[in-house]
């Protein structure tokens, strides 16, 4: 079962150096309680899928602890940085170009040229971000389809036997969770309403906000708003073995893959070759698998994939490379 750290200092070293090992952490902020990971690190963002159970990558928030610290993976503009002034630290998150030289795992924002970015006011949040000075990748600390914990004891509840530690803030005061605007297109739009209005935003700016609802009455979800990372290569899936002008992604084992053209898919040079796990473990593939779909997408026109097993993580895996097969089908 996860431990409970009380709030003191100590507890704030351990979960910083918890992090920094790259384990999963559950810590309070003002709005529910984050499942946190460091966003530069591949595999302990794929990690908190895992232990979620999401059956497909939603992109992830990035936690910082000030506005310069989020600006230094994103790339800012006047309306992001006048929001900055007012709302945080506080429960607005940010939706903006990545910057170039971005460190954040690619895994972190389902490969999206996009991310959202955080500063949350929780005074523990704070301290925790600020010894580990790593972005903190944190989804809402549930499993997937339940809802969000305001207190340590959800949280240990929900994924107690999935993580090591919970920094315990007693409950959280907004209870709701962050406002999600995406300030990628001139207009401002709010993807997920939280505890920041539309109306606040105008009041406080000046700044028009607009909620993006559907043609319906219905507010659609983030999720499926989401312009997800296509690939201009066409994917074959559940390859066993490859065409002469392909490209393998492979996972497992390559000794019985052949090659169509002759001789084996395991002598195929590198820039034709990717192997999301040798060993065939599913949180390196999933920690690899955004990476390595767009450094074959971007030197190949087609790539076989071989079969990933639908089980945990394989199956938001497999998710992923079916749209990404149909998305290029349509094209
Ligand atoms: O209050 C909160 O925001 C909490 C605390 C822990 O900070 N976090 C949270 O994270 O609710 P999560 O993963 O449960 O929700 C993140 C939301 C999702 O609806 C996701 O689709 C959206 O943010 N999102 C993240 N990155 C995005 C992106 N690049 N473009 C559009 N939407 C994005
Ligand atoms: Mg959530």
């Amino acid at each position: 079962m996860a431990e409970i750290l009380t709030p003191s200092r100590q507890s704030v070293i351990r979960s910083s150096d918890a992090l920094q090992q790259g384990q999963l952490v559950a810590f309070p902020t003002e709005t529910v309680y984050g499942l946190g990971a460091n966003a530069r690190d591949d595999k302990a963002v794929a990690r908190i899928f895992d232990a979620k159970g999401r059956p497909r990558f939603n992109p992830l928030i990035i936690h910082t602890y000030s506005a310069e610290s989020a600006f230094l993976y994103v790339q800012a503009n006047d309306v992001a940085v006048e929001l900055a002034e007012y709302f945080w630290p506080g429960p607005l998150t940010m939706i903006l170009p990545r910057r170039k030289d971005c460190s954040v795992s690619e895994l972190a924002s389902a490969g999206l040229s996009t991310l959202a970015v955080r500063v949350p006011r929780h005074e523990l949040a704070q301290e925790l971000l600020r010894m580990t000075g790593l972005p903190i990748a944190a989804p809402s600390a549930n499993r997937s389809g339940s809802i969000s914990p305001t207190t340590p004891q959800h949280v240990a509840e929900s994924l107690g036997d999935r993580i090591g530690m919970i920094l315990a803030g007693g409950a959280c005061d907004v209870g709701l969770e962050s406002t999600v605007i995406d300030l990628t297109s001139g207009t401002p739009l709010i993807l997920r309403p939280g505890a920041i209005t539309a109306e606040e935003i105008e009041r406080s700016t000046g700044l028009k906000a607009y909620y993006d609802f559907g043609e319906t009455d219905k507010p659609r979800s983030p999720g499926q708003l989401l312009r997800h990372y296509a690939p201009g290569a066409k994917l074959r899936l559940n390859a066993v073995d490859i065409e002469e002008d392909e490209a393998l992604l492979a996972f497992g084992s390559l000794k019985f893959m052949g090659s169509k053209g002759g001789g084996f898919a395991r002598d195929l040079p590198e820039e034709r070759l990717l192997n999301l796990s040798e060993t065939g473990d599913l949180i390196e593939a999933a920690a690899n698998l955004f990476r390595m779909m767009r450094m074959l997408d971007m030197k190949n026109d087609r790539i076989a994939v071989m079969p990933v097993p639908e089980q945990g993580l394989g199956i938001a895996i497999n998710d992923r490379l079916r749209r990404a097969a149909s998305e290029t089908d349509r094209g």
